[in-house]
């Protein structure tokens, strides 16, 4: 740990002019305003920008009206939400004919989807810079200070940011995201995502225990460990799992989730996003093993028909799907487990359709993410296959499978009546002022009336009552911080 400690003092140290420099650059005091669409991997992300920019002389602001900088982190996993930033995008373009001198940059997967369009064509920004470019903000800044329009969206196989200390822009200061691997390498027919965030790169274990040991230690009781597909983890192996260098240990998932959880049992340990194909047993067994790993799983389907996932490029089958639940639901026999799933995607038919609806009644997921598919340029599907399901079709598809959901959703929240649940106290009920809100183990939304206990404190509640999506209960007891 001292050596990793060292390691990354004199990268420091060697950067300092550099730093300097660029500080100097940038003139004292001005403002940035950070606005993330998306995944989580965006806003963990824009953490990550924050801290660069804030060692480069900025500070962050929650008001747009008082920025010099404005930086949108998107998204393009779907249609209508690259239209929803596209729209922001043409309010700050007015903005700009008001306030000359403020700069607006796109970040994230549109940067790199649409590279120079939204520079050249359609003059909406200053700067675009892609995932793995934010070490480059602070130059860019600087050519666009200079009357120029600046671009970077190179991608990376090495980048994880693994040294830099992200600026935590949620200022409730109880739950966190802590990126463990970046990009993806699954190449699922439908998604974007290989395109925008590059190949699959794992993060230093050392980095990433060292940053949940801080977060812990500044009163931080939760940590998701965030990536596209977090349980293909791998430190020092190889994709085929040959060790890369025989001087230093290799690290699984299985292993991560393990070193993490130990550093105490009053910090929660959460994951995702993770593929069946990768759900390993092992990762299994250790959830079981640690009181404080949450038993919540986020395993997305897409379809509940095989030929639909191999066209799809998946990876498995509705059956190898099966045996995964049946495999957590004897491990961790109460595991909340929850999934995503696309209707309408190419060819799909009316019985392929009835598939999903089947297993949808058959696994009885505590919860779902549910999109109309939306074809995305460049992707496997939109080269391979015709969009050809007609959009009210997938629409009725939707629909069909959000009522089933709902119903399902519900049928588990009512069993939870009478029952009694650790929850992580996180702030005030959104909904009134004399209630507090939480979650349980199992992800689930907690409203309670306020008491003798505060923001990040553990409690004990009876569960009253329910709707859909939400617990109501009773505080019973006040657990006291582990020694
Ligand atoms: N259309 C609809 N949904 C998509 N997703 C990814 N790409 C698409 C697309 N082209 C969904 C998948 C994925 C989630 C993050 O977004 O369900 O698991
Ligand atoms: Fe996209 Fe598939 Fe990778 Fe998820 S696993 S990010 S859906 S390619």
């Amino acid at each position: 740990m001292s050596n990793f400690l060292d390691l990354n003092k004199k990268i420091d140290e060697s950067r300092q002019g550099e730093v300097t420099t660029i500080k100097n650059k940038i003139k004292g005091g001005k403002k940035l305003f950070l606005e993330s669409y998306g995944c989580a991997m965006n806003f963990s992300d824009s953490e990550v920008v924050a801290s660069i920019l804030c060692d480069n002389g900025y500070t962050t602001t929650t008001d747009e009206h008082e920025a010099d900088i404005i930086l949108i982190n998107t998204c393009s996993i779907r249609d209508n939400a690259e239209n929803r930033v596209r729209k922001r995008l043409t309010n700050f373009k007015n903005r700009k004919k008001r306030q000359p001198g403020l700069i607006v940059g796109v970040l994230g997967c549109m940067a790199e989807r649409l590279k120079k369009t939204l520079l050249e064509e359609e003059q909406l920004v200053d700067i675009v810079a892609g995932p793995d470019s934010y070490r480059d903000l602070p130059n860019l800044i600087i050519e666009v200070e200079g009357g120029q329009k600046a671009v970077n969206v190179l991608l990376s196989r090495e980048e994880t940011y693994a040294d830099i200390a992200p600026v935590r822009l949620d200022k409730k200061g109880v739950t966190s995201f802590v990126s463990i691997t970046r990009g993806c390498d699954n190449m699922c027919s439908f998604c974007v995502v290989p395109f925008t965030r590059g190949r699959e790169r794992s993060r230093d274990p050392k980095t990433i225990l060292k940053e949940c040991q801080q977060l812990f230690d500044n009163g931080y009781r939760e940590v998701t460990l965030l990536g596209q597909n977090v349980d293909s983890y791998r430190w020092n192996m190889t994709s085929k799992g040959e060790i890369k260098d025989e001087s230093i240990p290799t690290t699984n998932f299985a292993e991560l989730m393990a070193i993490v959880a130990e550093i105490s049992p009053d910090l929660r340990i959460r994951f995702s996003t993770s593929h069946p194909k990768d759900m390993s047993d092992e990762v299994l067994h250790v959830i079981a093993s640690y009181e404080n790993i949450c038993n919540y799983i986020h395993l997305p389907i897409q379809s509940g028909n095989s030929e639909v996932l191999k066209r799809m490029n998946r990876g498995y089958t509705r059956e190898w799907y099966l045996n995964r639940i049946e495999a957590i639901r004897n491990i961790i026999p109460d595991c909340a487990i929850t999934t995503d799933i696309i209707t309408g995607f190419c060819d799909e038919t009316d019985e392929e359709h009835a598939d999903t609806i089947s297993i949808m009644k058959e696994v009885q997921w505590d919860f779902a993410y549910m999109y109309k598919y939306s074809e995305r340029p460049k992707t496997l599907a939109e080269r391979r296959f015709e969009d050809n399901v007609p959009e009210e079709l997938k629409g009725s598809r939707l629909t069909e499978v959000i009522n089933i959901q709902r119903d399902n959703s519900h049928i588990k929240n009512k069993f939870q009546i009478g029952k009694v649940h650790k929850v992580l106290v996180e702030g005030t009920s959104k909904r009134s002022e004399d209630f507090m809100s939480g979650r349980n183990d199992h992800n689930t939304r907690v409203i309670f009336p306020k008491g003798d206990f505060g923001v990040c404190d553990y409690v004990m509640v009876k569960i009253t009552d329910c709707t859909t999506a939400t617990l109501l209960g009773e505080v019973e007891e006040i657990l006291k911080p582990s020694k």
